[in-house]
């Protein structure tokens, strides 16, 4: 195991309800340092760009008007096997499916708002924090 770097998004759900504080206090009691963070409305054709990989998908149209509804707070975190931490603190997509004490189990509405985002693999993540990072926000 080594020290690692993720990307998560608190969702426009998440945003909207007042649960960010809740959710990033989680994220910090799980041992996740934030490196950079920030609020932003993610545009219509952004929200296209960040689930591309889902573009075929019968949820894509949803998930796109999901995602630009209201701001998102965006994070650059790091920690020991972050990528894998990350997901196993948010739960399962489906928040029916999703562990006792995980984020989406407490948060999370449905398996579409679903409070947060984390990255699933080491390519994406780096992907992910340069679409929203610049470098030097990541030093
Ligand atoms: P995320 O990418 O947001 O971290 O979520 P994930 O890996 O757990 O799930 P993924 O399969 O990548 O799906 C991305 C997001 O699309 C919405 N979704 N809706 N209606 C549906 O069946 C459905 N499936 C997925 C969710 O917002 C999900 O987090
Ligand atoms: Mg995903």
């Amino acid at each position: 195991m080594s020290v690692e770097r993720t990307f998560s998004a608190i969702k426009p759900d998440a945003v909207a309800a007042g649960q960010a504080g809740e959710i990033l206090a989680m994220i910090q009691k799980a041992g996740f340092r934030i490196l950079a963070m920030r609020m932003l409305r993610l545009t219509d054709s952004e929200a296209r760009g960040f689930y591309a990989v889902h573009r075929v998908r019968p949820f894509f149209e949803g998930l796109v008007k999901f995602m630009t509804e209201g701001p998102i707070i965006v994070m650059a975190l790091e920690r020991e096997n972050a990528i894998g931490a990350l997901r196993e603190v948010m739960g399962a997509t489906d928040p029916a499916k999703a562990a006792e004490g995980t984020i989406r189990k407490r948060f999370a509405s449905n398996i579409e708002r679903n409070c947060i985002h984390g990255s699933d693999a080491p390519a994406t993540a780096q992907t992910e924090l340069q679409f929203f990072f610049s470098a030097a926000d990541l030093l």
